[in-house]
């Protein structure tokens, strides 16, 4: 797409997403209803529904002929990743959201023909925004946001997963113990964007499509990978275990793992 249709569908979206900040600081103050999905470690809320319901109709009206994929099942079914693809995740970090009212972000991904081309992370309370792609370049609000240094894995922070570390799957302890120590905040959005601003040198987590479409595009907007935790490439329509990392941090976790 050409860069000032990119500029015009940005500035589109980010002013989507401030308003949608706005009206679930609003909800915040009044009940919450919270559900539980598939345990009691898999929450959803009014307010869940209700923002994906409100980013789902602002994207249509955006980008009318687009597919939308959204994590509670408002959108499209998904099954190719041709033409505009839209991948949402309307609160990432649900029981953050919950339990702290804290550290939660709303994502949104947007793929044309299967090309990482928009993404936004946007962690509400801190009301940092990070925008933007391949083209455009990736903002962290008003500042452009430089592509962090290729730190070691032995060098820097490593964003765990609870369960996983916890469990030790994909060698999550080794890989801890390589780095400077794990870092877990509950949120794959806002831990992505602490990859992106090089806070971390990677995190590991089992992800579903909208929990990584958006940090995909910005990270490697920045230079950073993203991969299975095999090495190998992601797919933007399964869920699985994945990486996000800089490059040299990536080169060590997938020598730990295999
Ligand atoms: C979850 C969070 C969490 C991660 C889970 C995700 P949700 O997203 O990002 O940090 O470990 O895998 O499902 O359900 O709160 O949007
Ligand atoms: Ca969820
Ligand atoms: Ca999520
Ligand atoms: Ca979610």
């Amino acid at each position: 797409m050409e860069k000032q249709a990119l500029q015009q569908l940005n500035q589109a979206v980010i002013a989507i997403l401030k308003t949608a900040r706005t009206h679930v600081l609003s909800a915040m103050g009044q009940t919450l209803t919270v559900a539980e999905k598939t345990s009691r470690k898999d929450l959803v809320t009014n307010v869940d529904r209700s923002n994906e319901n409100f980013l789902v109709q602002q994207i249509r009206q955006l980008d009318p002929q687009a597919q939308i994929l959204a994590e509670e099942g408002l959108g499209d079914q998904v099954t190719s990743m041709a033409g505009h693809v839209w991948i949402v995740d309307p609160i990432d970090g649900t029981m953050n959201f919950v339990h702290q009212r804290n550290h939660f972000a709303m994502m949104i991904g947007f793929y044309n023909d299967g090309i990482p081309t928009l993404g936004y992370i946007y962690d509400v309370m801190a009301d940092k925004l990070y925008a933007g792609g391949p083209t455009l370049g990736v903002m962290l609000n008003d500042q452009l946001l430089p592509k962090p240094a290729d730190t070691p894995l032995s060098g820097g922070l490593f964003g765990a997963s609870g369960p996983l570390l916890i469990q030790d799957r994909y060698h999550m302890q080794t890989i801890a113990q390589e780095s400077l120590g794990p870092r877990i905040l509950g949120s794959a959005g806002v831990q992505i964007s602490q990859v992106l601003a090089g806070e971390l040198v990677g995190y590991l987590s089992y992800l579903r499509p909208w929990d990584f479409a958006a940090g995909r595009v910005l990270a490697e907007s920045l230079g950073l990978v993203v991969s299975q935790v095999d090495g190998t490439p992601v797919n933007m329509l399964s869920s699985g275990a994945v990486l996000v990392a800089t490059k040299s941090a990536q080169r060590a976790i997938l020598t730990i793992v295999k």
